[in-house]
């Protein structure tokens, strides 16, 4: 099992969008058994699996009831085409109180969903997405620790680029020894070449990170329209340019996650 925490400083950078259209594409591109999970209480990404917003169940609930997270899995994430679908495990729905109770649970036991990714005894070769809330909450900082790779997720703007130091300290600090060892790789998402800034800030990062930067996602309708329909924009539009993005992208982590190659230094 090879866990990756997608991450940011700020929130609206794409993480949610990113770790859901990411790993179906993982999962067409053949990876053998690639699963979402959400720690984030906004619960946003099972939306993009066509989940009822108002269901409950999810990691949340289960942690504080102390039971398995596999019974939370989202029943019947079935893509179109026939191709294969990852697996998902949503945050749930939670009031206040459960909400600051599972913060203060995880804040309590750091070693927690590193734990309890184990406990799924998920093959040799399945890949983790953990998508994360923005900023230094525990349940990032759990995701950095248990993660073998962080996946820095950012817009091209400059708030988002003048972000970036921060979430680089967090990942040296809070990061597994594989990870801050390996360092974080980065995705730009909502990219737009009609803009000069968005142009700019590109080019600026990938001066920056070379063949860390795995991926460019466009900005693209058919992202928010997808969203709007219950399912990820490589199965709402095919043929859509940020679904051709997020086919690349998986392409190249996957070629980086080849046991010989290991991610970009
Ligand atoms: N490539 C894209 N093109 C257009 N809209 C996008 C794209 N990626 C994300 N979005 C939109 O940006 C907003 C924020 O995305 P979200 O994944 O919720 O961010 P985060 O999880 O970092 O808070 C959402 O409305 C989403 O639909
Ligand atoms: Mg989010």
């Amino acid at each position: 099992m090879r866990v990756i925490a997608v991450v940011s400083a700020k929130g609206g950078v794409g993480k949610t969008t990113v770790t859901a259209n990411l790993a179906a594409a993982l999962a067409q591109a053949g990876a053998p058994a690639v699963l979402a999970v959400d720690l984030d209480p906004q619960n946003a990404l099972a939306l993009h699996f066509g989940a009822d917003p108002h269901t409950l169940s999810g990691v949340a609930r289960a942690s504080l009831a102390g039971n398995a997270w596999l019974g939370t899995r989202l029943p019947g994430v079935v893509p179109d085409h026939g191709a294969q679908a990852p697996q998902v495990l949503p945050h749930g729905l939670v009031n206040e109180e459960d909400r600051l109770a599972f913060e203060q649970q995880l804040a309590a036991h750091p070693q927690w969903l590193a734990g309890q990714l184990k406990g799924l005894n998920l093959p040799a070769d399945a890949l983790v997405l953990v998508d994360t809330p923005p900023g230094p909450s525990a349940a990032t900082l759990q995701a950095l620790a248990a993660a073998d790779h962080t996946l820095v997720v950012t817009l091209p703007d400059a708030a988002s680029y003048a972000a970036l130091p921060f979430m680089q300290r967090l990942a040296q600090a809070y990061g597994s020894s594989h990870a801050v060892a390996e360092g974080p790789v980065y995705l730009v998402n909502q990219m737009d070449g009609a803009r000069a800034l968005s142009r700019d800030l590109s080019r600026v990062l990938h001066e920056q990170f070379g063949e860390r930067l795995v991926g460019r996602i466009h900005s693209d309708e058919s992202v928010r329209e997808a969203l709007a329909h219950g399912r990820t924009v490589l199965d709402h539009d095919a043929a859509c340019e940020a679904a051709h993005d997020y086919r690349q992208c998986a392409q190249r982590l996957l070629a980086w996650l080849q046991p010989s190659a290991g991610m970009p230094r």
